[in-house]
């Protein structure tokens, strides 16, 4: 499932992201890549120990925990620190697979990438070019959404952005680890929540609604790994 965000971040918190990243210190993204990767990417990234990384990770991680939409569809049990890169001159990322587990720098800690979400920090008119093009069983999905505006997709597919050709792009990246691995699991999970929330508003007092919620709950408890 590939779900779309919107306004993930309030227009104080993009200017805030903004004003900071224009100054920032942007290194090679090909330092950060595999092997195989490293010769797909053409991008810019901020370092993992720029104080700059930690301090929009924060705002960025404080406003996913409070995102309904998010919380109720990724189902989120660790997130990885979010990362900031930016493409420009003909900057692009290649097809490619994300990595499957990551280390959160600076800890012990390791998180496996069942969702990967790419947060939009600049408008779609502030430059041409760098679609995120997600392959899917439909065909490609392209996607280029407005500022603060997320995507969030399995950490599975073969995905690529495409070269900016005009303007800069500027976006934070980061991965999931669920509670419920499986994606099948995870939508039966959201289309439950959202019908449960449908039927509470049409039937505030209606006796079925807690027991479709304890089915919630007990279909999670069954389906999640801590
Ligand atoms: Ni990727």
């Amino acid at each position: 499932m590939i779900l779309e965000i919107a306004d993930v971040l309030t227009p104080d918190d993009l200017r805030q992201c903004r004003v900071a990243l224009e100054a920032a210190d942007w290194q090679d993204g090909r330092r950060t890549a595999g092997d195989v990767a490293a010769s797909a990417k053409n991008n810019q990234q901020l370092a993992d120990d720029d104080p700059l990384t930690a301090r929009l990770g924060q705002l960025v991680l404080a406003r996913l925990s409070g995102n309904d939409r998010f919380v109720a569809a990724a189902l989120p049990l660790k997130v990885l620190p979010p990362r900031f890169n930016r493409y420009a001159d003909s900057g692009h990322y290649a097809d490619h697979v994300d990595g499957a587990v990551f280390s959160v720098p600076g800890t012990p800690h390791r998180v496996r990438s069942d969702l990967s979400a790419t947060l939009f920090l600049s408008d779609p008119d502030e430059y041409d070019g760098g679609e995120l093009v997600v392959a899917s069983e439909t065909g490609p999905y392209r996607v280029k959404l407005p500022a603060g505006h997320m995507v969030v997709y399995p950490g599975n597919t073969v995905h690529h952005v495409t070269a900016v050709t005009r303007g800069a792009r500027i976006a934070a990246f980061f991965w999931i680890q669920s509670l419920v691995r499986e994606g099948e699991r995870r939508a039966m999970l959201l289309g439950l929540d959202e019908s449960i929330r449908a039927v509470r508003t049409a039937l505030p007092d209606d006796p079925s609604v807690t027991q479709l919620i304890g089915l919630y709950h007990n279909l999670l408890r069954h389906w999640s790994d801590t």
